[in-house]
């Protein structure tokens, strides 16, 4: 009691009066190191957390400089397919993005019947061979082109299809996109029609379908003139004798798909 008296506790002498104190100066300092290192660890943690998402941004942003590897795969009798054909690799190339190849698909036609149907000479664009095909294994996306026949399409293309059995039973194809442009002789021949029935090959093959959808713009709604093409993909008119020419509406669609195309291609990897 009169070491309480003469001390208060301040100057440590007695033991009695200094043991609480001690304590919560110890308890004090403790709790304090414990918020220090509680708080370095909430901070460290943060960085860490802060570095993960910046990581995962990093990793979800499409990379500017990877380039795509695209494939144009088409049939052509009289020409009108090559010519938007060659459109379509336009648009893929001002993507600046794309490494484009451009093949035909075999003639499955006699050269009397060709004869017959008065097909001028084959363009030069090389023909697909069976030891090519792992092409379209290695391809990030393929674009296909055919005219109608009888509303679907041609034979020449389905034979081609039909021709794809061993990478089907792979999957090779599996997940890759795929679009498609078109062309009848006259505007009830199939220019809807011949889309459905692309459709069902790609959907067999794995092939994720990129329709053009109304993209190209509000002339796709315009009753100014006959036009080709539809939210399925860019068309043209041949005319009934095929002498009509793709007009300037079908060739800016060609066009559109393959930047279309190249920028879908992108966000999608
Ligand atoms: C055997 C045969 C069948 C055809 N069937 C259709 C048809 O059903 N509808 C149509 O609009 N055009 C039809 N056509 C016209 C072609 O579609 C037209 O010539 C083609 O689209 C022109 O494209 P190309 O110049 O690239 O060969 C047919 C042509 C041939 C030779």
């Amino acid at each position: 009691m009169s070491s309480l008296l003469s001390c208060f506790g301040c100057c440590g002498d007695s033991e009695e009066i200094n043991t609480p104190s001690a304590n919560r100066n110890a308890e004090r300092e403790a709790a304090g190191t414990k918020n220090e290192q509680q708080q370095k660890k909430v901070a460290s943690a943060t960085v860490e957390k802060e570095a993960t998402l910046e990581k995962q941004k990093k990793e979800a942003a499409p990379d500017q400089s990877r380039r795509f590897k695209v494939l144009i795969i088409y049939y052509t009798t009289y020409g009108h397919i090559k010519k938007l054909a060659d459109l379509v690799k336009e648009g893929l190339e001002k993507s600046g993005n794309c490494d484009i190849e451009l093949f035909q698909v075999p003639e499955t036609l006699p050269e009397e019947v060709l004869k017959l149907l008065g097909a001028p000479p084959k363009p030069e664009d090389p023909i697909l061979t069976f030891e090519q095909h792992n092409k379209l294994a290695e391809a990030d996306g393929i674009i296909f082109g055919f005219p109608t026949r009888f509303g679907a399409i041609c034979a020449q293309m389905k034979a081609f299809f039909d021709s794809l059995g061993h990478l089907w039973q792979k999957g090779s194809l599996n997940g890759k996109l795929a679009s498609f442009f078109f062309s009848t002789g006259t505007q009830g021949g199939g220019q809807e029609t011949t889309a459905w029935t692309a459709i069902s090959q790609l959907a067999h093959l794995g092939l994720l379908y990129v329709p053009s959808g109304y993209t190209f713009g509000s002339e796709m709604f315009s009753f100014e003139e006959p036009h080709g093409g539809s939210p399925y993909g860019p068309g043209t008119f041949a005319g009934a004798d095929g002498s009509r020419q793709p007009s300037p509406y079908e060739m800016q669609y060609a066009e559109h798909l393959g930047k279309y195309f190249a920028t879908v291609i992108r966000r999608f990897h």
